[in-house]
């Protein structure tokens, strides 16, 4: 197999990473959602990756930058999603290397945790466990269950903590 580059979404990948989405998800809504996102303060290109397998854009994934709450404390971490890999190539380890990239970005800017919403057993062998384990809750009307968490710096989420996801999130749920 070719080698998967995943870097930084540039201007002219848009249309592709749209393309992705529709086909992954088979419909839209998530699509739609990026955009808003785009459109928004909370949208960081650097956060948003790309994989590309022989020149051609078969991946994604968006980390956001999200405030975490507690008490009169705030701090801030990347929310993961959406992602998804074209189905033409699913099952080749290219979300799992979309994954491992975000860790390692998260690292690099200095954020201690990730949170994600999404299949808790597929995030699960990347390390990622329940959010209401660390107490660690947030604002979508998601199944609790859903709601997995990867501290990135050891202790990080200790004393738990309220996630605030962006108001495209909100329309979405
Ligand atoms: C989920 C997704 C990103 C995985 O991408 P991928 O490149 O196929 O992932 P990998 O190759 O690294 O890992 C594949 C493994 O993930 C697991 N997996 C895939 N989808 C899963 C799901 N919905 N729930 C639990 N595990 C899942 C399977 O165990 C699979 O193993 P297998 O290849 O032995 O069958 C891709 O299937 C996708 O785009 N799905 C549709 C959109 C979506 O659901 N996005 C995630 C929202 S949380």
């Amino acid at each position: 197999m070719q080698p998967i580059t995943v870097r930084p979404e540039a201007r002219e990948d848009i249309r592709a990473i749209d393309v992705v989405h529709i086909s992954a998800f088979g419909g839209e809504a998530e699509a739609r959602l990026i955009s808003a996102l785009r459109a928004s303060a909370s949208f960081n290109r650097e956060l948003s990756l790309v994989a590309e397998l022989g020149g051609r854009i078969v991946g994604h994934v968006l980390l956001t930058r999200v405030p975490l709450r507690k008490g009169g404390k705030e701090k801030h971490v990347l929310a993961l999603g959406p992602m998804s890999v074209v189905p033409s190539q699913s099952h080749r380890g290219i979300g799992s290397e979309l994954i491992q990239a975000s860790v390692r970005l998260a690292q690099e800017k200095g954020y201690g945790s990730i949170v994600v919403l999404g299949h808790p057993e597929y995030y699960k062998r990347f390390g990622f466990v329940q959010a209401k384990d660390l107490q660690v809750t947030c604002n979508l009307p998601a199944p609790e269950d859903a709601l997995t968490v990867l501290e990135v710096e050891p202790g990080n989420l200790s004393g738990g903590g309220h996630v605030e996801y962006p108001e495209p999130f909100v329309a979405l749920y």
